[in-house]
């Protein structure tokens, strides 16, 4: 009995994208289909490599195709690329397929921290990523990642992004002199966030990660009339004042278009090593409740915990210092939920874009 390539697609159409809600055949995963008399072998190449349902996805497939009469052996590759933003003609990072900007209503909730660490968790997992710091305000992401001294180069009029943990780096700290001040006019923080957009070598990169100051300004307000954002991250601790401050920066990025990707409540609950009791510093709104309130997802919890701090002060973030540890389980489960989410909404505005171009039934 022979097994065809059309009855191994038919199995494989049972498989759903559970955040798509399609089958993997109709979403157009399903590639390089071998036979080879019993054996089936296939490519499932998914929508980023920070998938966290990837292992349930090549079971369900496995388990399709095997249940084939005839079958004997499946060999499942997955793999992943990287689906784009909507990038039209012009946009001043064609190759940049996602945009993600971390914001936040308050000051110091952990938007930097958080940035550092997603960053090298989504890198992890071999995707190419960037992380542009448009704290213009106050640059803080070369010191957190233990790249104060360094000075980019640059290559024809293109300045060259600065490699630490498997992660591009830019910041105006960079092009800085030590100690040098700037005061900022709105035009000028326009200018400068559009240079660092477009004056800097990023390559193609699957994931640009954008550290914004706080609150609702010129810099948050510039970057996303400049570029078309995949979405924003909103970061708030378990406080009611940050919760009610990060209401205002959805309220801003919904105005301008810009997605939300969800809510990261960082400096959560953490278990006191001596008691094992939850220890809470705040008492105030949880990231769940606020993201309910907010109709947007909840992206993941990151404890409190003095290593995150000392590391970053150290220059070396606490995902590269405490691999092992809930917070950073807590940034790669952050990460996963980023990468999907930037999944669903480029593949949901691309079906839009295609139904709308679909011809007219007649
Ligand atoms: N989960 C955490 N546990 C303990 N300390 C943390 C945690 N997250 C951040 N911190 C510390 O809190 C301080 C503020 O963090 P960070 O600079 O990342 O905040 P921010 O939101 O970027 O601030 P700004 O609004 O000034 O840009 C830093 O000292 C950082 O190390
Ligand atoms: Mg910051």
């Amino acid at each position: 009995m022979t097994i065809t390539e059309a009855e191994v697609l038919n199995a494989l159409k049972t498989v759903q994208d559970p955040d798509l809600r399609r089958d993997i055949v109709t979403l157009g995963f399903v590639k390089d289909v071998v036979i080879s008399e019993s054996s089936v072998a296939f490519t499932v190449e998914l929508t980023t490599p920070a998938c966290p349902v990837k292992e349930e996805l090549q079971a369900q497939c496995e388990a399709a195709v095997s249940a084939l009469p005839g079958v004997t052996s499946v060999q499942v590759t997955m793999t992943a690329r990287v689906r784009a933003r909507q990038i039209q003609e012009g946009d001043l990072v064609p190759d940049v397929k996602h945009i993600i900007a971390v914001a936040s209503g308050k000051g110091g909730v952990g938007k930097s921290t958080v940035t550092v660490n997603l960053a090298i968790a989504l890198a992890e997992t071999g995707a190419r990523v960037g992380l542009m710091d448009a704290d213009v305000y106050g640059p803080c992401i070369p010191l957190m990642m233990g790249a104060q001294d360094e000075r980019p180069y640059t290559k024809g009029n293109k300045i060259i992004p600065i490699q630490r943990f498997g992660v591009q780096l830019m910041s105006l700290g960079f092009l800085l002199e030590e100690g040098q001040a700037v005061l900022w006019r709105g035009p000028m923080v326009a200018g400068t966030v559009k240079q660092l957009l477009a004056d800097v070598d990023w390559g193609t990169l699957d994931y640009l990660l954008v550290d914004l100051p706080p609150g609702t300004g010129d810099a948050p307000m510039s970057l996303a009339q400049l570029v078309p954002l995949t979405g924003v991250l909103i970061v708030s601790t378990p406080h009611n004042v940050a919760a009610n401050i990060a209401g205002k920066a959805v309220q801003l990025f919904q105005r301008l278009n810009s997605p939300i990707l969800g809510v990261v409540e960082n400096m959560g609950p953490y278990i006191d090593e001596d008691t094992g009791k939850e220890v809470r510093m705040f008492h105030g709104t949880d990231g769940d409740e606020l993201a309910k309130v907010l109709k947007v997802p909840f992206l993941g919890r990151i404890p409190f915990d003095p290593r995150i701090s000392k590391a970053g002060d150290a220059g070396v973030p606490s995902m590269i210092t405490h691999p092992h540890t809930e917070q950073a389980e807590g940034f790669r489960h952050i990460a996963g939920q980023v990468a999907q989410q930037s999944s669903i909404i480029a593949m949901t505005r691309r079906d839009l874009t295609r139904l709308s171009e679909a011809p007219a039934r007649p």
